[in-house]
This record gives C-alpha cells, structure tokens and sequence, in this order.
C-alpha cells in the first residue's frame, strides 16, 4: 500500500524526449517551450503541480533541454531592467515563473530509453515517497481546480496510485496506455489491467491513460526489473501493469480539457482556445476571427471549444 504520507510534495516532468513529431521546430528547441499564447507548456504543466501543492519540481532532461533549466532561473539582466523602466506588472509575471517556497531539481537522461526509463532517472530525487507525473505536452484546463489538484484530493482519501484518464474515439487507442477498470464511484474506478497502445481492435475499452499520474514509490522497484517493452523502450505502462498486481492502483477521470499539443493539431487547438481565453488578447482575437470569417468567426470559436 502506499506510504503514509498524503500530500504530493514533490511532481516529476520527464522532458527527455525527441519531440520529433514537432521538427524542426524541435531540432534545437525543447518541445517542453512550445508556447501557448505566451507562457511554455512547461510552465502550464509547473504551475498545475504548484495548484496542487508541490514544492519540488523534478524535470528529467536531456542534453538539448537546457533552455528548460533557464527558464526556470532567475535572470538577472531582465529583472533589473524591468525595474528600471518601472514595469512592475511584469517584473511580477518573471518572478513568479518559480514561487517563494518552490524549488526546482534537473536529472539527466543519457539517453531517450522510454518514458519508464525517464521516471526512472527521478528515483534518486524522489525517494520513498508518492510523487505525480506530469507530461507537459498533455495541456489540461481544469477550470477551478486543475487535473494535478483533483488527483492529489483523490490520493489524499484513497493513498493509493491513480492515473489520470479520459475516453479517446476507439481509433485513436494505438496512441495511449488504454486501462480496463470496475467502477468504484462515479469517474473512479479500479484498474484491473492496462496495455501500452493496443490497436482500435484489440484495444479492451476506450479508457485511455494521458499525462498525468501519481506513483507510489514501488514503481520504481518495478521500472528496474522489467524488461524492455513496445519500441525497445521501459514502459511506463509495463511497470504499471505490475504494480496493479501488488497495489491497488486507481483510475481518475478528471474534469477539465485535454489538449494534446505533443501533435501539431492539439497545439493548434490549445493556442486558439487559450487565445480566446486571454485577458489581454481576447477580444481582438475574436475581432480577428470575424474579420477572417466573417459571421463564422463566432462560430469556429464555439467549434474550436467544443472540439478540444
Ligand atoms: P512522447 O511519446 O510524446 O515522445 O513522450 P517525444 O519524444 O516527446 O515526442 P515524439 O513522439 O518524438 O514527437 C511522452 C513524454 O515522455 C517523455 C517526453 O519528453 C514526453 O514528455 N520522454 C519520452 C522522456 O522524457 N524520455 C524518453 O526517453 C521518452
């Protein structure tokens, strides 16, 4: 079972991965600092683990992250000329990239060997306690209360794993862990089996793990003994597999929307909905959109919103 401890304190972002299908927008940037808008998916997936109550932030890079490190970093050069000029408000927006009372830790992934081998990675750093998993290239608007803060309320009362799911159109199971559960309470359920990207035929339901976890320290025991999974790389999902044999490991729809902006259509989703959702930018984008489309423009907006 998992330790006594209920509060998430500390949340892993792996952002070792090649990011191919974003080249060359990714050859030599991380695809972790895309932006939404104006802020990088990084730090949507930051401020999410600080929402529900982190204090560490733990991100598994690789040799080509290091603009990751330095947007977390204080600079310097910036701040002071930012004082200078008197613009506050923004000087406010820099500082809080990282909060008072939150730190950050980098652990290397020498090499991509796969999501579970960069979870992995974080072992040292995290110890023997539960963490949660974020992948920031899963940008989720949970309103209120973002998906990390609903999970960790869900793990304070059953302190056990959960992973984070959401119904996907049968066709899509080949790109997600997809989990066959039993329903405990409405949107809770437990897992009793998951396999890694099983095609729309073979796929058991259509319940479909994204970017979001959080883990009991066993895993990791588990990650080091299993053998190399789909694509020759460890498996999140095999460890997963598991661990659900020894612990119970819940299933949690969250409330909120889903973008996957790891594929170019997500992202161009997110950024027109987080546009339409800006304070600054709001209006002049819906003017825009009716200039573009004319009476349409209101529409495509709600398309836009209903499509995710
Ligand atoms: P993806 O499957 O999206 O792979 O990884 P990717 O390399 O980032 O992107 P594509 O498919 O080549 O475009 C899911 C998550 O796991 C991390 C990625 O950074 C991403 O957040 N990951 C994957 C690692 O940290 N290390 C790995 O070895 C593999």
């Amino acid at each position: 079972m998992a330790s006594k401890k209920v509060q998430i304190k500390k949340a892993v972002f792996p952002v070792a991965g090649l990011g191919t299908r974003f080249l060359p927008a990714t050859k030599a940037n991380p695809k972790e600092m895309l932006t939404i808008v104006d802020k990088p998916l990084i730090q949507y997936a930051a401020e999410e683990a600080i929402a529900a109550g982190v204090e560490e932030l733990i991100f598994v890079t690789s040799s080509s992250k290091r603009a990751i490190e330095d947007h977390f970093d204080k600079n310097f050069e910036m701040e002071t000329e930012l004082e200078r000029k008197g613009k506050t408000q923004l000087l406010e927006v820099l500082r809080n990239v990282v909060p008072k009372g939150v730190s950050c830790v980098y652990v290397r992934q020498p090499e991509a060997l796969g999501l579970g081998h960069a979870v992995l990675c974080a072992r040292p750093v995290v110890g023997d306690e539960p963490f949660a998993v974020i992948l920031a290239d899963d940008l989720i608007d949970g309103g209120d209360t973002p998906c990390m803060a609903q999970m960790a309320s869900a793990f304070a009362y059953n302190r056990c794993s959960l992973l984070g799911v959401e119904q996907v159109p049968r066709e899509e199971t080949e790109k997600y862990g997809i989990v066959q559960s039993d329903e405990i309470t409405p949107g809770l359920s437990r897992v009793s089996s998951i396999v890694e990207k099983p095609k729309p035929a073979d796929a058991p339901t259509t319940l479909a793990v994204v970017g979001r976890y959080i883990l009991t320290p066993r895993i990791f025991d588990l990650l080091e003994t299993i053998p190399k999974g789909a694509g020759g790389e460890v498996q999140l999902t095999d460890a997963i597999a598991a661990l659900l044999k020894e612990e119970q490991v819940l299933a949690y729809e969250f409330k909120g929307q889903r973008y996957d902006c790891g594929s170019k259509l997500g992202y161009l989703r997110a950024t027109v909905e987080y546009a339409l959702q800006h304070p600054e930018l709001s209006q002049d984008f819906l003017d825009y959109l009716h200039q573009r489309f004319g009476e349409n423009g209101d529409k495509i907006a709600q398309l836009v919103k209903q499509a995710g």
